[in-house]
């Protein structure tokens, strides 16, 4: 990047926009002295806010396994470990097109997949943008205009047909719909509380896959919704349709959440559903409800506690909300403004563009960990061209080591929950890979390796046999396999259960 330690140039952003930058002319040698130091001593007050040490995550592991156990034993628990009815692992052996509905947090995706066995496969996708209306509007309207995209798919991109649209038969479909859901069947799901910040009305207590079966009937699609999936149930599948060693998924994206897989006998809350006792069942955590409501076991620090309070759902989500994608930006903004009010940050300037909740994403956080110059570009790009404010070197510095403790926090904390699964299961001695998938996963640089650090802080050497992996597409392929697999159960008398 042509630019002199003071001076102008470009700088091109990760979403291709390119921005002017001005360095201001002084820098932190000329600061005054005391601002220099206030920052310095805010930024040790935050490392021992945000920093966790093994020993407190050694503790957060062993409250996180109870709560597992708990979730298991009994129905209606804050962390609810909801029974999938996804039985085992896929054979490898499924093959045929299946239709996926990806309905996540920020997207809606529609995928033909072409299952070939053997773990290959083959899609055709389209992403449509969810608006913020949608996500607070009617909830029916939200699975209609599910439906109206599903029929532009159908009719846009399956012209020549597959199998089932030549022989007049309906096409088998997966909905991913990755929000907690109760579910006594796969094809049928509960919707126990909208999270993420969608709050569509006239949907929380309801059958979701009755809901959108109600579109789809509106819209006469060719399709029938086979299976109800949770995006982490699908990227459990898809993993390890392709990787036998992958016994976890994990979604670090808007939301954070994992699955895995349990012995039926180990799921006492199911013993009156009459299943083999020898089936294994995928559990969907929902573990980000972990610590919810009275929040006795992970350090909030009060900007969490803005965060959660000011949220459309407060006490809700108490441990995503410490990691996910949709928070992290907003908990880092917090700090900026408290520090503008105590008159250490961007004195003289007029600030009011920071001051809109959520207007500092959590992409920022990531660019301002890349960025590689010893000036900070980047970081002059961002409050520059976002936030019309410039900054000192200072400034951007401590900025960074900021974005570096609150993204390092969200990893170490993500390790913990993995610790907990993996100790519960006993997979350490031997290892195991999770199969790991969401933009702060992606996206967030050294979030993967901040994790595999947890996990050696949390269990030794031995940590280092469990290893993180991007994974498969699982609200993609996974929703497929398990569509396909509900299939194959149906046509042998074993549905609903085993
Ligand atoms: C939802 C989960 C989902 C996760 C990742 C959370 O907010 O409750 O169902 O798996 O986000 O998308």
């Amino acid at each position: 990047m042509p630019l002199s330690r003071r001076g102008s140039g470009s700088v091109t952003l990760a979403t291709g926009q390119t921005l002017a930058i001005h360095t201001r002319t002084h820098d932190e040698e000329d600061l005054p002295h005391a601002t220099k130091k206030t920052m310095s001593d805010h930024l040790r007050r935050l490392e021992n806010l945000f920093t966790l040490t093994p020993q407190r995550m050694r503790m957060i592991v062993e409250a996180f396994k109870d709560t597992l156990e708990l979730g298991l034993e009994k129905p209606g628990q804050v962390v609810p470990m909801i029974p999938t009815f996804v039985f085992g692992w896929p054979t490898g052996e499924e093959k045929g097109d299946f239709l996926a509905l990806d309905l996540g947090g920020t997207n809606l995706r529609v995928c033909l997949v072409t299952i070939q066995g053997e773990g290959k496969f083959e899609i055709t996708q389209t992403k449509y943008r969810l608006t913020e209306e949608q996500k607070q509007d009617d909830g029916q309207k939200l699975f209609d205009f599910c439906a109206e995209c599903l029929q532009t798919f159908i009719d846009t991109s399956l012209t020549d047909g597959t199998s089932y649209l030549k022989n007049g038969q309906k096409i088998p479909l997966g909905f991913t719909f990755s929000y907690p859901c109760s579910q006594e069947r796969i094809d049928h799901g509960v919707l126990i509380r909208w999270t993420k910040g969608f709050g569509a009305a006239n949907t929380e207590g309801r059958d979701v896959a009755a809901m959108f079966r109600q579109s789809l009937e509106k819209y006469q699609l060719p399709v029938e919704l086979t299976a109800l999936i949770n995006d982490t149930t699908g990227t459990l599948i898809a993993s390890h349709y392709v990787d036998p060693q992958a016994k976890i998924a994990c979604i670090f994206g808007t939301g954070c959440n994992a699955a895995y897989m349990e012995d039926l006998a180990d799921i006492p809350k199911l013993k009156d559903f009459n299943i083999d006792p020898k089936a294994q069942m995928a559990i969907n955590c929902e573990w980000g409800a972990f610590d919810s409501l009275l929040h006795e076991e992970l350090p909030r620090t009060k900007y969490d506690i803005i965060v959660d309070e000011s949220s459309n759902k407060p006490g809700e989500q108490a441990f995503e909300k410490l990691i996910s994608g949709r928070y992290l930006g907003e908990i880092l903004r917090l700090v900026i403004c408290e520090l503008i009010d105590e008159g250490v940050l961007f004195l003289g300037q007029n600030t009011y563009k920071l001051e809109s909740p959520y207007v500092f994403e959590t992409a920022f956080l990531s660019l301002m960990e890349s960025d590689p110059t010893d000036e900070l570009l980047m970081i002059i790009g961002i409050f520059s061209h976002f936030f019309a404010v410039e900054t000192t070197l200072a400034e951007r510095q401590f900025f960074r080591a900021l974005a570096m403790l609150i993204g390092r926090r969200a990893a170490r904390l993500s390790a913990c929950g993995i610790a907990a699964i993996v100790s519960k299961k006993g997979y350490l001695e031997k290892g195991c890979t999770v199969g790991a998938d969401g933009s702060l996963y992606n996206k967030y640089p050294g979030f993967a390796d901040r994790i595999h650090e947890g996990l050696v802080d949390i269990f030794g050497e031995r940590g280092r046999n469990i290893t993180t992996h991007h994974a498969e597409d699982g609200s993609g392929v996974g929703s497929a396999i398990i569509a396909a697999m509900t299939k194959k159960r149906r046509s042998e008398g074993l549905y609903p259960n085993l």
